[in-house]
């Protein structure tokens, strides 16, 4: 279960980011910051799941990361849905030398690594997202190199993520994810590729807000969805 506390410190440790750059500017943060969150608490059998596949140095990813997706930490939607960040999206493995390859090359593999260990190492939702919008605002702005200020900004711990990254695991995640994902579906001709309970929403990702609120059958359904 998120906390609604949790989630405003997020928000606000994520104020910086959004007031750099004018394209995502602070109008998101005015619309009435988490108001009311605390209200909705359903059962997790009642939640949605929403699973984001992504690359991380994918523009369309990183837009859809920092943008679209930060509605539903902004509004009640969050405690209504597990969501499932899943980078590595399009990568494959070479069956000749064993290599991951990544869609937009090895930075990417890179930095897909590191979010999975970021994924690995904090489960709190909040959390990860928190970081994984720091990292892909820096790809917007081509600054991911200095991806290791995002945790003193959020002041979350670096070590456990490092340690993860340079042991190798956020690799062999990422071949735990290749492996799913070949069951899963074929390799896109666009992303993010968005699936709410199951179902790919192709093209329409932009709104998957209101798919969330049609798959979700708890009572009452969040204010968010009211608005629709
Ligand atoms: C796999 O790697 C081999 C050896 O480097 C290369 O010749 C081949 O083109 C690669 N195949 C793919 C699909 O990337
Ligand atoms: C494997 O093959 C790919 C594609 O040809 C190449 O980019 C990569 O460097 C190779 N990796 C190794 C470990 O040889
Ligand atoms: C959501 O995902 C969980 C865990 O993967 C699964 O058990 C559950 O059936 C899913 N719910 C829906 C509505 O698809
Ligand atoms: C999810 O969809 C796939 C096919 O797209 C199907 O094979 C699988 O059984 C479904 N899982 C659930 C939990 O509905
Ligand atoms: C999102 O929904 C609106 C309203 O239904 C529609 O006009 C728009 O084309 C949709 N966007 C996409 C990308 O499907």
């Amino acid at each position: 279960m998120v906390s609604p506390k949790l989630a405003i410190i997020t928000a606000i440790a994520l104020l910086p980011f959004t007031f750099i750059n004018g394209s995502y500017g602070a109008s998101y943060y005015h619309s009435g910051l988490h108001a009311d969150s605390a209200e909705i608490t359903p059962f997790d059998s009642q939640k949605v799941n929403l699973s984001v596949y992504y690359a991380s140095l994918s523009q369309p990813c990183a837009t859809f990361i920092i943008k679209n997706l930060e509605e539903i930490f902004q509004s009640d939607l969050i405690n209504t849905v597990n969501l499932q960040l899943v980078p590595w999206a399009n990568a494959y493995v070479n069956k000749t030398n064993h290599s991951i390859i990544c869609q937009n090359g090895p930075d990417e593999c890179e930095l897909n690594s590191l979010q999975a260990c970021v994924l690995n190492v904090f489960n709190e939702v909040n959390k990860h997202y928190a970081l994984i919008y720091c990292f892909e605002f820096l790809v917007i702005q081509g600054r991911q190199k200095n991806w290791q200020d995002c945790f003193s900004q959020l002041d979350l711990p670096k070590e456990p993520v490092l340690n993860c990254y340079n042991t190798g695991t956020g690799t062999e995640i990422g071949q735990k994810y290749i492996n799913e994902a070949a069951h899963l579906y074929s390799p896109h001709d666009f992303l993010p590729w968005v699936v709410v309970n199951n179902q790919s929403i192709g093209r329409e990702y932009e709104n998957f807000t209101r798919y969330i609120c049609e798959a979700y059958k708890g009572i009452p359904a969040p204010a968010t969805c009211n608005l629709h």
